[in-house]
């Protein structure tokens, strides 16, 4: 038998799960009863008393009173005061299972100890950052390449958001065109060009407050797993070569917003056939998947070779300063490296960026992941959950779709970035959907599991039989009422 390397056991049928997501859409919405979400909201009253008080006073010197847009927020943040393997526990002591893992980036599990104790030495040695070259710099570079062959040469850099932004610059800057293809849904970070097109394909500048619209002139958007139709990729990237060509079509691989609508097997490949023809450059965004769905990231689970790879999350394993930008030396030698004068590089970087922690906390996560194949033991588990959340689903007769690629679960009860642009009342519908999500997110948290905005879920290795089982339990005694 050979060996499994990707973290993806088998390909779902893309065209049935599409089918599923769109019969949830079509249909009303089956929210949880309202005495039962009465009882739910009940438990952030009486058991979350500290973190309540907390986020009431967060509330006078924090905008909304949180600083992060990644968990739902329904009734109100919790707390957190202490993250373990496959658990968190508030700060009024109660306990969860934890599918959020920091948003992607803990797939060895929460404080994983062996990568804790490398960091913490070499912070009581060297501190975080000196503004100088350290050996972590270069450790963390030569494994990445070891890994994926399409990364010649790594740069790293503050964040995925700005991994994008020095993708787009490079892109540019290499090819000379200048028109930049995203797919619509997908979510590239935060950067002026990329608040384009967020959530539901076709919204364009829906999103885009505070950005001057001549940000957005070079930028447009697609339709998830459309090459040939009249607004196709094909189509678009022959129309641009009239006025100033395509410089690059960036896609999150398994599609848009880590594959909440998942692509078609051969996606990947025939995108790539019409950049070779156009001449223009493939960017694949592997801040979730690289290193989730194996360590040659999603690239090497399609077979199809980007020309650059932007990383994020799993990059510096949870710690801070995540990101970076990698494709061949040819293309990565038009990057400003250090103070050059007379060389039109291309200027990327900033003050914290590879800094000695995050370098260290990269490269000693990434060895782990290899050691424990952790990007096996997380996929494994999100088999097992997702198996588990559509029997349950089947059992109940929910119109609910669950569905994995590995270590990132997909559980859409309610799919307001399913919505269609064509829906008569697609913004009400939206927000309908989105309080519906909302609710299932409160409702997972008072059964003990932390999910990403009540729709996400990632596993990681610290997910055993044992934690799974535990988890579907929760959800069955949600799932039963509905
Ligand atoms: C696919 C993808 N690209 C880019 C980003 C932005 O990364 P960061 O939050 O590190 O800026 C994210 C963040 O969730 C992401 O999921």
């Amino acid at each position: 038998m050979t060996e499994q390397i990707h973290a993806i056991s088998e390909w779902p049928d893309t065209r049935k799960i599409l089918d599923q997501l769109d019969a949830l859409v079509s249909q009303p919405m089956r929210p949880i009863p309202r005495d039962r979400m009465e009882g739910y909201l009940a438990y952030f009253e009486e058991r979350c008393k500290k973190s309540k008080a907390l986020i009431e006073d967060a509330r006078e010197y924090i905008p909304g009173g949180v600083q992060h847009n990644l968990a739902f927020n329904y009734p109100f943040p919790l707390a957190i005061d202490k993250a373990e393997g496959a658990h968190l526990w508030d700060v009024d002591g109660n306990r969860y299972i934890d599918f959020l893992q920091a948003g992607g980036p803990t797939l060895l599990g929460s404080n994983y100890e062996p990568v804790q104790e490398k960091v913490i030495e070499l912070i009581r040695h060297c501190g975080p950052s000196t503004g100088l070259f350290h050996e972590y710099e270069l450790k963390l570079a030569r494994l990445i390449t070891k890994h994926m062959p399409s990364v010649e040469q790594f740069r790293m850099l503050g964040s995925g958001t700005e991994s994008v932004m020095a993708a787009l610059r490079t892109a540019r800057n290499f090819t000379g065109n200048q028109k930049v293809i995203k797919v619509g849904g997908g979510y590239h970070g935060w950067s002026d060009q990329m608040v384009f097109g967020l959530r539901i394909p076709g919204t364009a500048n829906l999103d885009a407050h505070g950005i001057p619209m001549d940000c957005l002139a070079h930028v447009q958007e697609i339709f998830p797993n459309d090459v040939d139709s009249p607004a196709g990729l094909r189509k678009r990237m022959a129309e641009n070569e009239k006025q100033g060509g395509t410089a690059a079509v960036i896609v999150e691989p398994l599609g848009p917003e880590s594959g909440t609508r998942p692509v078609m097997p051969d996606y990947n490949r025939q995108v790539r056939e019409l950049c070779d023809e156009f001449g223009s450059l493939l960017i694949f965004d592997e801040v979730v998947t690289g290193f989730r769905v194996g360590l040659g990231g999603a690239q090497a689970y399609f077979d199809v070779r980007p020309d650059l790879t932007i990383f994020g999350k799993c990059v510096a394993g949870g710690y801070p300063a995540a990101g970076g930008l990698g494709g061949s030396a040819e293309i990565m030698s038009t990057l400003a490296a250090g103070i050059q004068s007379g060389k039109p590089r291309v200027m990327v970087g900033g003050t914290l960026s590879a800094n000695p922690l995050s370098c260290a906390a990269g490269y000693y996560s990434i060895l782990e992941i290899e050691k424990e194949k952790a990007h096996i033991k997380a996929g494994r588990a999100g088999d097992r959950l997702t198996r588990g959340l559509q029997s349950i689903i089947a059992d109940y007769e929910l119109p609910f779709v669950a569905f994995n690629h590995g270590s990132i679960c997909h559980l859409e009860t309610s799919g307001p970035m399913l919505l269609d642009m064509t829906h008569p009342n697609i913004i009400e519908e939206a927000h309908k959907r989105k309080d519906m999500m909302e609710e299932m997110g409160a409702a997972f948290m008072a059964e003990g599991i932390v999910t990403l905005a009540g729709s996400r879920l990632y596993t990681s290795m610290a997910d055993t039989d044992d934690v799974v089982e535990d988890a579907l339990e929760r959800f069955e005694r949600i799932f039963r009422h509905m």
